[in-house]
């Protein structure tokens, strides 16, 4: 095994439970992860849970003989690359910051000589209460890396800043912590990475930080490392709101898709501080699900997009000059089925309205295949009413006047001109119609000044988003974006590159939220 080790804290927060999705995702992704739950954290999330995904013992307490012969909360605190606090209360940001050490989760992380990063979640006025704030500054002045939480409704009722990241958007960010994963932005001048070498994964090509200092109140990760994550989050000079924040994860569907956990680790209480078979010959059970029975994975709040209906155009178009002949553009549509799959596993009903491509039409969205921007434009008015649309279709800007009914043929030397016409502007059309859809999302495909080609698309268009991307590189066609949401002037969040689908999980999530 040759991945990262992530040793994951889990504090009693009502977001502990979202501690099993970024468990699966630091496993899917190649790591380790070994999980100490707080008293409080244990309301939340069983230690069994933890055990079962993480295929590891789960430790909970200080106290525990064993592990404390060989000084088992030191030994914890070593062995991993990054020590991780999700969710880090309001409770636990205190106690790291005064340097308290009143249980096993708060002694380690006052004995670890590795990075440490918290992912803080809480009500907003926890959040924002000044005791906090002073707490969080003490934390990042000392070299934690504490990301900022998302914005939105919470649990609590209320709205504001306070709601833990999307796990996928956490497991970025340690992943870049770690040197793991390149990402888009550049980070600010001067800030480098503290990359961990892991042979066979990917090395950020930046020379090594020195961190020098140890410990919580020493350099866990460099205040300069500090500064460049601000970038991924913070990109552009227009202040930008709360994280990066992805909202489902890498691995899963936003209905919080269950059963991929592999064998469980022995099932005696006893088992769940010690490993009952170092050498992997104990006998493991039968294979269990172990977010079974958890009712926050079963209730609507899961499906966050039921009972609404979002209409999403994806590929080219294209536009006849003769029988044989077209103008095309090089759109995969791989982004706009994914982004379809996504609000379909989301709950929505799915219109795709789908320019010529070979894809597979993703599970429970309706598809209706057209050619031309004429014909998209026709399926698209038909589809509507929807509450959100997404069109990503790269709709050809031009037509040919005329489309000649037979094949054009060589004449001489002289090529046939070509008179062209525009085509409808479909995003347009939709934004000033009676039905417009509540959320209109458009996409911007740019090849330079991305941001600011997509700030006056949006006010051009009337829409309420601008997802921009750059396709200078080979994103037409690929499996990866990094997009950028433009949401108004002075609202851009940028997310690092990513896989397709996650970009699609990310904006739908973010879109449902929109909703909420
Ligand atoms: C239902 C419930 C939800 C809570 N959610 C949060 C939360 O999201 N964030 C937080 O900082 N504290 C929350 N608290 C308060 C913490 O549980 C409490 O401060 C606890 O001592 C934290 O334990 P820890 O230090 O092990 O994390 C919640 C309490 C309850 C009863």
């Amino acid at each position: 095994m040759s991945g990262p080790k992530i040793l994951l804290v889990v504090g009693g927060g009502i977001a502990a439970y979202k501690s099993c999705e970024l468990v699966r995702i630091i496993r899917k992704e190649g790591g380790e992860v070994t999980c100490v739950v707080t008293e409080g954290g244990q309301k939340f999330v069983t230690p069994m849970a933890l055990a079962a995904l993480s295929e590891r013992p789960v430790y909970t307490t200080l106290w525990d003989l064993k592990n404390e012969v060989e000084m088992g909360h030191i030994q914890l605190s070593r062995q991993a690359d990054l020590v991780v606090v999700c969710p880090a209360t309001a409770d636990l940001l205190a106690k790291m910051a005064a340097g308290i050490a009143d249980d096993l989760a708060t002694t380690l992380l006052l004995a670890t000589d590795k990075p440490v990063m918290a992912v803080p979640a809480m009500n907003v006025r926890m959040w924002q209460h000044a005791a906090t704030v002073r707490n969080v500054q003490t934390l990042r002045g000392a070299g934690v890396d504490v990301m900022e939480p998302d914005e939105g409704a919470m649990a609590c009722g209320e709205y504001g800043p306070g709601r833990l990241p999307d796990p996928l958007a956490i497991w970025q960010r340690i992943s870049w912590a770690l040197g793991l994963a390149p990402v888009e932005v550049a980070p600010v001048p001067g800030a480098q990475r503290d990359a961990l070498a892991y042979p066979g994964m990917p090395r950020a090509p930046e020379p090594d930080d020195d961190l020098g200092l140890g410990g919580l109140s020493g350099g866990m990760i460099a205040r300069s490392l500090q500064r460049a994550k601000k970038a991924i989050s913070f990109s552009f000079d227009e202040p930008a709101p709360a994280s990066t924040s992805p909202s489902v994860a890498a691995t899963s569907s936003l209905t919080a898709a269950k059963g991929s956990a592999r064998a469980a680790p022995p099932t005696d209480p006893e088992a769940l501080n010690h490993l009952t078979s170092p050498h992997g010959d104990a006998v493991r059970p039968e294979p269990f699900d172990p977010l079974d029975g958890q009712p926050e994975f079963e209730t609507p709040a899961h499906r966050p997009l039921h009972g609404r209906h979002v209409l999403v155009t994806a590929g080219p178009t294209w536009e006849p000059i003769d029988p044989v002949r077209y103008i095309a553009n090089r759109s995969s549509g791989k982004q706009g089925f994914a982004i379809a799959a996504a609000a379909a596993e989301a709950g929505a009903r799915v219109t795709l309205v789908a320019g010529p491509v070979h894809l597979p039409t993703p599970s429970g969205v309706d598809r209706i295949d057209v050619e031309s921007a004429r014909e998209m434009a026709q399926a698209v008015a038909q589809a509507l009413p929807a509450d959100i649309a997404v069109m990503v279709a790269a709709v050809a800007d031009w037509r040919t006047a005329d489309v000649a009914s037979e094949k054009i043929k060589k004449r001489g030397a002289a090529p046939p001109a070509l008179e062209l016409t525009e085509n409808p502007d479909i995003l347009a059309t939709v934004a000033r119609s009676p039905d417009r859809p509540r959320l209109l999302v458009g996409f911007a495909a740019e090849t330079e000044a991305v941001i600011p080609h997509a700030k006056e698309k949006r006010a051009r268009k009337g829409v309420d988003w601008i997802i921009a991307n750059d396709v200078s590189g080979d994103v037409m066609g690929g499996d990866a974006n990094a997009v950028h949401i433009v949401r108004g002037d002075a609202d851009v969040v940028s997310l690092p590159e990513m896989p397709k689908e996650d970009v699609a999980r990310v904006l739908v999530k973010r879109m449902a939220d929109a909703l909420a």
